[in-house]
């Protein structure tokens, strides 16, 4: 006995749906999860994608049922049969849908209004995104707040790690020096542009000790593949030590220096290169970087020498130009329009010369 074409459509796509949704919720979509929001939003994906099979499978089943079933028989060149809509259908392939949109809509809401409440023990942590660097400012003392995004002030440290007490919830204010980036920790499911201009917010609740990456989401240029940050969630007793350490004046630079005095200033000079992104662009083993979007600094000595000697400028001179105003002269082999150009407005005239001074110093081979 042949069954009516619908019920044959229906049972078909009902078997492949259920097969659909076994397939698709058996995939591990996100790593493995390290805070409370992670659940949640796994839960809602799941939603998602238990009710996107069905209407996949609906629309696939129907297409290619007619275009087997109703195909022209070779040599039929007759017109089909004149049909104008049909308004019961319609009203449900409408109705349906908009039900079930909306209904995902405020779920997804309501999901994010709970990740996203104001948590009482929550401590306020900037995240400075620029290319192709991320910076983390906590406040130095208890739970406070650190200030304005980017800004800058006495009881402020900033750092190019985040470091995350285990289940303290966090408050993120995130904000941009120069194009957009979004700010993603695949642990951490949540994800949040970073906008010129304004400061936006995310909060979390980290719940899994461990190692993590921060990694950029939005193009912004030739490095922003390189753009990451490692992620620590450590123990409380940890974090305060953490940031205490933070809180101090940095080491001498070991090792590095060409000695007889030099370790202050080339410690003021470290300072701003890893402060200020540096080593997400370039390698320097001195400062433990090693970026490859920009020239590689170990070598900043013989470069300088030869491309100052082209330029007719001394080697510090050379170096002092290569950071202020990027443009003038790329090294051959590297893009133009690569470096920042507002480091000469971004640093004082004093850090600019330290970090001359320091890059000189380490850039020995
Ligand atoms: Cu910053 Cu991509």
């Amino acid at each position: 006995m042949r069954k009516h074409p619908i019920v044959q459509m229906l049972s078909i796509g009902a078997v492949a749906s259920l097969i659909g949704i076994a397939v698709v919720l058996n995939i591990d979509w996100f790593p493995k999860s390290a805070d409370t929001a992670a659940h949640p939003i796994d839960t809602l994906y799941d939603v998602l994608l238990i009710c996107s099979v069905p209407i996949f499978v609906l629309v696939m089943t129907v297409a290619i049922y007619s275009v087997v079933k109703f195909r022209a028989r070779p040599g039929d060149m007759s017109d089909g049969a004149p049909i104008h809509g049909n308004t019961r259908l319609e009203v449900v392939w409408v109705t349906i849908p908009f039900l079930m949109v909306t209904a995902l809509a405020v779920y997804g809401w309501v999901v994010l209004n709970n990740v996203e409440a104001k948590k009482p023990d929550e401590r306020t942590i900037n995240v400075v995104a620029q290319q192709f660097a991320w910076h983390f400012q906590y406040a130095k003392n208890g739970n406070g707040d650190p200030g304005p995004c980017g800004g800058s002030g006495p009881n402020q440290v900033t750092t190019n790690e985040l470091e995350l007490k285990d289940n303290q919830a966090v408050h993120f204010k995130i904000c941009s020096k120069d194009v957009i980036h979004s700010f993603w920790v695949p642990e951490f499911r949540l994800k949040e542009d970073a906008v010129p201009g304004k400061t936006t917010e995310i909060r979390l609740r980290p719940n899994r000790l461990g190692n993590y990456t921060v990694v950029c989401t939005e193009l912004c240029g030739l490095g922003h593949s390189t753009m990451r940050a490692p992620v620590h969630v450590v123990s409380g007793a940890q974090f305060v030590a953490w940031l205490r350490k933070q809180g101090q004046p940095a080491p001498q630079a070991g090792g590095g220096g060409g000695g007889g005095g030099g370790g202050g200033a080339n410690a003021v000079g470290k300072q701003v290169f890893t402060a200020n992104g540096c080593g997400g662009c370039h390698t320097l083993a001195d400062a433990g970087s090693n970026g490859t979007v920009g020239p590689d600094l170990n070598k900043l000595v013989a470069d300088a020498a030869k491309y100052g000697k082209q330029q007719g400028e001394s080697p510090s001179q050379y170096v002092k130009d290569s950071i202020v105003d990027p443009e003038k002269f790329v090294v051959p082999g590297f893009p133009k329009g690569v470096m920042p150009s507002t480091f000469g407005q971004q640093l004082s005239p004093q850090q600019i010369d330290a970090l001359v001074k320091y890059l000189l110093s380490v850039g020995k081979g």
